[in-house]
């Protein structure tokens, strides 16, 4: 990590944190107290971490792997800037939404 800090912002929640430049959107909300669902504990063997990107360009994360696109493809509810929070790094200033969860 360097020592940049990035705007990240939650909705449908309305919250700003700051976060360091290469920290997980999951890692985010545990350190901000935001509930984001994590049940496999953020190795890419769920999707309880399902996120989507509101606001930010494909920099503003990091690069998609194939095993996270490969677990997307069985989410509920993905969309084409779905991405699973402890995969995804912050490197940018940018909106997460939060969907509700399909249960
Ligand atoms: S916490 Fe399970 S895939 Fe992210």
């Amino acid at each position: 990590m360097s020592d940049k800090f990035h705007k990240v912002t939650f909705v449908p929640l309305g919250v700003t944190v700051e976060t360091p430049d290469g920290m997980s959107v999951l890692e985010a909300c545990l350190q901000n107290d935001i509930d984001l669902e994590h049940a496999c504990g953020g190795f890419c063997a769920c999707t309880t971490c399902h996120v989507i990107v509101k606001c930010g360009t494909d920099d503003e994360l990091s690069e998609m792997q194939f095993d996270e696109e490969d677990k997307l493809d069985t989410c509920e509810g993905v969309t084409l800037h779905s991405r699973l929070g402890c995969q995804s790094r912050i490197h940018g200033d940018v909106t997460i939404e939060i969907p509700p969860k399909p249960y």
